[in-house]
Parts: C-alpha cells; structure tokens; sequence
C-alpha cells in the first residue's frame, strides 16, 4: 500500500515520520515544490530505518506527481505556516491556490486516494478541497479536531496531573484561536466528569489554553507547531489503512447534521477504509450548540473569501 504526503516541510516530514515508523504502509511518498527538500528528507528517515526498524520504503519528489500514483492516502500539508501575531486565516491568499493545485495534481494520479487536509486556514482548506475536486465527501477529511483534542487532553492532564492517555475529551467546531470548542462537559478521567475534579475558574482556563493552544507554540517557536500536527495525520492515516474505526473529531462536509449545510467543520466522526465513514451525534447542549452555530459563522464567512481569490 502507497501513502503520501505532499509538503516535505517540519509538519509534513514529522507525520511522514510517523507513518514510517508504525509501518502503516509499504511506500510512502513525500513530494514538495522546492528542489531537492523532499528527497533530502525522505533519505535522511530511510537512514533511521536500520536503527529504528522499520520497513516501510520511504522516496522523496521534486513535484513529480507521477510517482504518487495509486496511493490510498494522501495528506496535505503544503502551504504557507503561520509566523507570531498570524492567525490561521490570514494564510488564506496564499494557501488557497497552493492547496487547490495540490488535490487536482494528486487526483490525476490516485483517482480513488482519500485525502487528509493539514494546511491552514484548515475548516476552509477542507471545504476548498472538497469543492475543487467533486470528490465523494466521505473521502475528504481536515485534521483540526483531532489535534486540537489532544492539545485538550494535554491541557487537562496537566491540570488533573494525570496521563493524557486516561483521558477522553473532544473539540469540535472550527479549527482556529476563537471558532474551537472544547467540550469540557463531555470530558471524562477514565470515565469520571472532569468537572467534578476542575472548578469553574479552571475549567475555564483549560478551554482558554486550549483555544490558543497553536498560537502559544507559535510565538515560543517563531512558527507554527509540527510534532502534534504530524502525529495526528499519521493517527489519521492510521486509523484508515487498518480500518480501526476510531472515532476522531475531523473537519468534513456537513448536510444537516448539528444544524448545518454546505461548510466542513470539526465534528465526531468514525475513520475507517472508507475515510469518514459516519458523523457522530455528541449531544450538544443549546448553550454549545449555539457556540457551534458561532463557529460555523466565522467559518462561512471564511469560506466566502475563496470566491474573492
Ligand atoms: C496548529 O494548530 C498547524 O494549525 C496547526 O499547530
């Protein structure tokens, strides 16, 4: 089985990384535009294979689409990254037109390949992936809530001073500093309300470090973060080519579910063979759903500007 990622820059070589070493495929490719970037780096990870004992046959391309025929999956990640004081949508302009080339020259090549958007402004990456290409919705799907959780569980590990891996806890809506929502009434310690260990001042503190969670990594690296983005693709990939149905929050194509049409956005969904396979009703409340309804504003409006580019 082929997988591949398109941008071979910190985020796409850490999630190429980690798809190498969980063997999730047979060949895996990395592409990018500048010369020499993606081969570079793919070399450099085949050298950890003997170290790291992995088989997975890791190449590296300058922009020549042709060698990522046939792939299953192929992750996005091409694209401008955000610089401090940036939010993810003053990325529009320019990620726009890169992430729109990229899904028409990956379809050229594999027609039937389900694809995992990471570039930035996400929520309308997605949407502008799903509308340039026509493909079946199920087969596109944005990674934002999937990384966004587990920034959530991080935040709330360290406040409960536990393992985030105890812990289940989901954001959804929009991918960006004010458009996330993360569900704190949902989030359990091993099946235990949170809320019954967090009072209201941290409990408020944890979604507010949550929200911002990209943005504080931003202005301490000088760039946007890499290590959680590329993880969660690769959790995505993974998820996929072993069919686990893992119930992730992704951004994907919504017809009516949690009261909206016509945008992606970040929701419960199960990932399996098929991609997305089904959406998850997480039972908002009203003052949540109402939350979500905000964020499916800011988001549209977003997607109102491709129309402009
Ligand atoms: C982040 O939040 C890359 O948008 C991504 O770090």
């Amino acid at each position: 089985m082929k997988v591949t990622v398109v941008g071979a820059g910190a985020v796409g070589a850490t999630c190429a990384d980690n798809i190498a070493r969980k063997e999730l495929c047979t060949e895996l490719v990395l592409l990018d535009i500048k010369e020499g970037l993606a081969e570079g780096k793919a070399q450099d990870m085949m050298q950890t294979a003997a170290l790291l004992g992995f088989d997975t046959r890791i190449t590296g391309s300058t922009n020549d689409y042709s060698k990522t025929a046939g792939s299953k999956v192929v992750v996005i990640t091409s694209g401008i990254p955000r610089k401090p004081g940036m939010t993810r949508e003053d990325l529009i302009g320019t990620n726009a037109g890169i992430v729109k080339t990229v899904a028409e020259n990956i379809l050229k090549y594999s027609p039937d390949a389900i694809i995992i958007v990471i570039s930035n402004p996400m929520d309308t990456m997605t949407y502008l992936a799903l509308t340039a290409t026509g493909l079946p919705k199920n087969r596109i799907i944005g990674m934002g809530g999937t990384l966004d959780s587990s920034r959530f569980k991080y935040q709330l590990s360290s406040h409960l001073g536990c393992s985030p891996a105890d812990l289940n806890a989901i954001v959804v809506g929009g991918h960006g500093d004010t458009t996330m929502i993360p569900l704190i009434r949902l989030a359990t310690w091993n099946s235990i309300p949170v809320t019954n260990f967090l009072n209201a001042e941290k409990q408020q503190a944890v979604i507010n470090d949550t929200m911002v969670g990209g943005a504080t990594l931003t202005k301490l690296i000088g760039t946007s973060a890499w290590y959680a983005p590329g993880a969660a693709g690769a959790a995505l990939v993974e998820s996929i080519v072993r069919d686990e149905k893992k119930l992730f929050t992704c951004c994907v194509a919504l017809d009516g579910e949690y009261g909206q049409k016509d945008i992606c956005l970040g929701v419960p969904v199960i990932i399996g063979k098929d991609g997305w396979e089904k959406i998850i009703d997480c039972g908002l409340n009203e003052e949540e759903q109402a939350l979500f309804a905000k964020s499916a504003a800011a988001v549209r409006s977003m997607n109102d500007v491709l129309k402009t580019l």
